[in-house]
């Protein structure tokens, strides 16, 4: 009989799972949008009633004692914060503020609804938990435990961290209190240096929400990549980067809106706003600028936080350090040397976090050290479903060749297919990293076109991006470090840009993946049989889904794409699967 630590992620976007054994081992790891393949699944559960029988069964099948972990304090919901601080929404639901200015009453209804589905979210969090525990295990004894929200993007960034000692950043949109929060990670224990408080505080995730929206994108519906991607092709605008400084300023560990004006300073922004019948790279100057200021500000704060610990190694998270483009460049910009950002920085994360702050809490000093965490997770697709394809479908042609797949899957590559590869266990956070993933051959231009036009039917402003085998980084990219979660985005050696043209953005970076042989065997041998037929140590390597789903959770979905979509291969494991029309 054990023990196990379910820890739950309830923040009404990116709701995720993790559960955790007694031993300290993370036995699961996944966003309940996978499960559901409904992007972000905003408002959903996740402790999925459905789905919970087959988690519990396969993970905790001899549960004695269940600790239910939240990444939220309940004291506080943070929809009663709102209502008393800001007096956003009195009974009537009128604005009592000067925000009654420039919040229409539409936008009021927003962000009354943001507020009401979150504080619902948390207030019912574990209720499907403890209906299936009570049915399949009913002498198990069950535990509720919540835990600050900022705390819990930490226990993330540094218990799966390779450090044993670091400074830790949470630069987030929002918490409980605030948007901030800095800890010293020593001995496995986080302590916390500052946080940000009250809502009258800045939020750089805010400010990024806001640049999102001026360029005429959603950042409901997670469009903050293409924010990134589209500062490449622009240039800095002095006047609205000043505009910028007036709305938000760093001062030592914390982030503040200036009081004075700032209601009139964020009115001058209206005139940067796209509307939906401009181009979209009316934007490009905007989103440069902001993403400029973005990393001017976040790299203030991370010097502040370099100088007050004097370490060298960082762990960052919180919905900031999804900014790859920044992660990037804080090892040239701070006295941080070592930056490890986790494979789940947003709130799906937290899921893990709450998870592993509740084993802490429980054994205490007998915590198991963490060991390097894989980032496949998730669940994964059964051999069995694929002989059972292999027995009624009419119209593919499925293999399965075990000793050859990644042979054979590279000479495919080669000759310019584009293959859907899927292997063992999904990846825990919003990147495909060899598991989930369409490859291409990274070396002609023509093959970003050809995804986008076949598969992905998304902006062409958008880079692809490479994964490349680990020794082979410094060959290819300048102030070369690993990012094995695809967080960090270097620039390619102008010498080698003209050799792999379809993962080269317009301004010469790369979002890239550094593949390890010891992290993932199968996609690593895989890469190794593509360098060695053209003498390049990397591929193209995008998402499993289509644009606006996310990734592929069960095989019919990743037969969904396949059959719906210019994809040449679809590889499941050893089996390699391929159209009639192909034959
Ligand atoms: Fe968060």
């Amino acid at each position: 009989m054990g023990n196990y630590y379910i820890g739950l992620s309830v923040t009404y976007h990116d709701p995720a799972l993790a559960i955790i054994n007694g031993h300290g081992e993370v036995l699961f790891a996944e966003a309940t949008e996978r499960f559901l393949q409904n992007k972000r699944a905003l408002n959903c559960e996740p402790d999925q009633l459905f789905y919970l029988p087959q988690l519990l069964g396969d993970y905790c099948p001899d549960a004695k004692t269940v600790t239910i972990a939240t990444n939220w304090r309940k004291q506080r919901p943070l929809y009663e914060n709102m209502v008393e601080r800001l007096g956003i929404l009195s009974a009537s639901g009128l604005l009592k503020t000067g925000l009654k200015k420039l919040v229409s009453p539409l936008e009021n209804y927003q962000l009354h609804h943001k507020m009401a589905c979150q504080h619902n979210a948390i207030t019912k969090a574990g209720l499907n938990l403890v209906r299936v525990l009570r049915e399949q295990q009913p002498r198990c004894h069950i535990r509720f435990a919540d835990f600050d929200h900022h705390l819990t993007h930490a226990a993330m960034a540094c218990y799966s961290s390779p450090f044993s000692d670091a400074a830790c950043a949470v630069i987030d949109s929002y918490g409980e209190n605030g948007s901030l929060a800095f800890y010293r990670y020593r001995n496995q224990q986080l302590h916390c240096l500052h946080k940000s408080k009250g809502f009258a505080s800045g939020s750089l995730g805010f400010f990024y929400m806001k640049l999102t929206e001026l360029c005429g994108f959603s950042w409901l519906k997670g469009e903050e990549w293409k924010v990134m991607g589209l500062a490449s092709y622009g240039k800095l605008n002095p006047e609205l980067y000043s505009i910028f400084e007036q709305l938000v300023t760093v001062n030592g560990l914390d982030c503040q809106h200036p009081k004075q004006d700032f209601f009139a300073n964020l009115a001058k922004l209206e005139r940067f706003k796209r509307s939906q019948d401009q181009a979209i790279e009316w934007a490009a100057d905007c989103a440069y600028t902001g993403q400029l200021f973005f990393a001017d500000k976040a790299s203030q704060l991370l010097n502040h936080l370099g100088a007050v610990t004097q370490m060298e190694n960082l762990a960052l998270a919180g919905g900031c350090a999804l900014n790859s483009s920044f992660n990037g460049h804080i090892s040239q910009r701070t006295a941080f040397k070592q930056v490890h950002i986790p494979s789940a920085p947003a709130d799906d994360g937290c899921a893990l976090g709450a998870a592993w702050l509740a084993y802490h809490q429980a054994v205490g000093d007998d915590a198991k050290p963490p060991r390097r965490l894989s980032p496949y997770l998730g669940a994964a697709i059964s051999d069995a479903s694929v002989e059972r394809l292999k027995h009624y479908n009419r119209s593919l042609t499925i293999e399965h060749l075990p000793e050859i797949i990644g042979e054979k899957t590279a000479q495919q590559l080669a000759q310019g297919k584009l293959v859907g590869w899927i292997q063992g266990r999904a990846e825990f956070g919003p990147r495909a990293l060899g598991n989930r993933s369409i490859l291409a051959d990274p070396r002609f231009a023509a093959t970003q076109d050809h995804i986008n036009a076949n598969i992905k039917f998304r902006e062409s402003f958008r880079p692809f991006a490479p994964s490349v085998l680990q020794e082979h980084g410094d060959d290819y990219f300048e102030h070369y470090q690993a990012s094995p979660y695809m967080d960090k985005t270097l620039t390619i050696r102008e010498s080698k840009r003209d050799s792999i043209q379809a993962v080269c953005h317009i301004d010469g970076t790369a979002r890239l993946q550094t593949v390890e042989y010891a992290v993932n065997p199968r996609f690593y041998g895989l890469i190794q049989h593509f360098y060695q037929l053209t003498g390049i140590p990397l591929l193209l390597n995008t998402s499993f889904n289509v644009m606006g789903k996310p990734l592929v959770h069960s095989l019919d979905d990743a037969l969904v794409v396949f059959m719906g979509s210019g994809l040449d291969v679809l590889v499941v494991n050893d089996y390699f699967i391929t159209k009639a029309r192909d034959e």
